[in-house]
């Protein structure tokens, strides 16, 4: 369940349900690691494996406990991955961590078994038709068997990673740099989604749809950001509420820009610029044509800007851009998502009021 932090933002903490996992970035990176010796990748990807199936599946089976406790030992393994990496040259650290990487793999394969019991649980139960067969298959001892079974296995693979982690002669330190996990040039988003590939975000959409509209925010122009770690589906929920219907009727302007790395003020309104406008600005424009420009495009417009996946850290910058957008008409509002709690946070001091609805 999304989470109302003290600051006032949404953080997205929901696991993905179970289908979004053969999709995202770890399936396919798991190919690798057999090939590769990229702990790196194994860090960023075990991260999101941890969050992505501890929600429904859990929760059907019972098997909840033995999956929190199982993310928690790869989340704990996780702190110190990026160390062993810088430390691959030693032969008992190499080693280890392909030990670790086995027993992810086949970690990796059971939670692909489960998730596809949950996923046929799932199109089993919407087809209606199916009555019968979906009693017999729900019905209360077959649920406790599975259960049970998968409870075991969990458990099994869990102890597996205990005994790896134990069985570390040699020093590794945590760290939790998220910025050394950053692929280096980071794919830019877009607001076009299939609104019916996107599983199990409609209370999620709903919420940030009605802050958004919510005609108490005393600021012109409020920031709302949703926060939460890489892959667990914050630009797809922006795009979902960038597409909705209602939003499309309350705003009179829709803006989408992908910011990533480069918090530059004067790319950023380049990119506000070409949303607004569909034409690329002219090259080596000074900063004050732009911002002019920028003014007669959302002074006194109702406004959406989505500013996606942003990294930038430093009020000042978040200032200076919140200033050039403030023209905006009452009820504009600037959607943030990033994977940073300390972003969030600053794009909320740079507001004069908090964001309503999720305090
Ligand atoms: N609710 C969902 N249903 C189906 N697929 C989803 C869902 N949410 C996310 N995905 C898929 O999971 C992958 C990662 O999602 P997304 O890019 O939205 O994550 P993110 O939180 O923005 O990650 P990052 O921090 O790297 O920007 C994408 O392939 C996306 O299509
Ligand atoms: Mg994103």
């Amino acid at each position: 369940m999304e989470k109302r932090g003290p600051h006032g933002f949404l953080s997205v903490q929901r696991a993905m349900p179970v289908f979004p996992h053969k999709h995202s970035i770890y399936s396919i990176l798991t190919k690798k690691w057999r090939k590769e010796l990229c702990s790196t990748l194994l860090r960023e990807s075990s991260g999101n494996w941890a969050t992505k199936h501890s929600n429904e599946i859990l929760l059907i089976w019972g098997v909840k406990d033995e999956i929190r406790k199982f993310t928690e030992t790869v989340s704990t393994i996780s702190a110190v991955l990026l160390d062993a990496e810088a430390k691959q040259h030693n032969n008992e650290v190499k080693v280890w961590l392909e030990r670790l990487k086995d027993a992810m793999f086949d970690a990796d394969d059971l939670l692909d078994d489960i998730s596809t019991e949950a996923l046929r649980r799932e199109v089993m139960t919407r087809n209606n038709k199916k009555a019968k067969e979906v009693r017999i298959f729900f019905s209360t001892s077959n649920q406790l068997a599975y259960g049970l079974q998968m409870g075991h296995k969990v458990k099994a693979m869990r102890e597996r990673l205990v005994a790896i982690k134990a069985d570390r002669e040699f020093h590794l330190e945590e760290r939790y740099e998220d910025r050394q996990v950053r692929y280096k040039a980071r794919e830019q988003t877009h607001s076009v989604v299939r609104a019916d590939d996107v599983i199990g975000r409609e209370d999620d959409k709903k919420a940030i749809v009605g802050s958004l509209l919510n005609p108490n925010v005393k600021e012109d122009v409020s920031v709302l950001p949703i926060v939460g770690i890489g892959g667990l589906g914050k630009t797809t929920l922006a795009q979902l509420v960038f597409n909705d219907e209602e939003i499309n009727k309350h705003f009179e302007k829709k803006l989408w820009v992908c910011v990533s790395d480069n918090f530059d003020e004067k790319i950023i309104v380049e990119k506000i610029l070409e949303c607004a406008t569909k034409n690329k600005p002219a090259e080596n424009l000074q900063m004050n044509t732009l911002a002019n420009d920028l003014h007669k495009e959302v002074n006194g417009k109702r406004y959406l800007l989505v500013l996606d996946d942003v990294w930038n850290e430093d009020l000042e910058k978040w200032r200076k851009l919140k200033d050039l957008l403030m023209g905006g008409a009452s009820g504009s509002r600037i959607l943030v998502t990033t994977r940073s709690i300390k972003v969030a946070q600053i794009t909320q001091y740079c507001s004069t009021a908090l964001v309503k609805g999720f305090r």
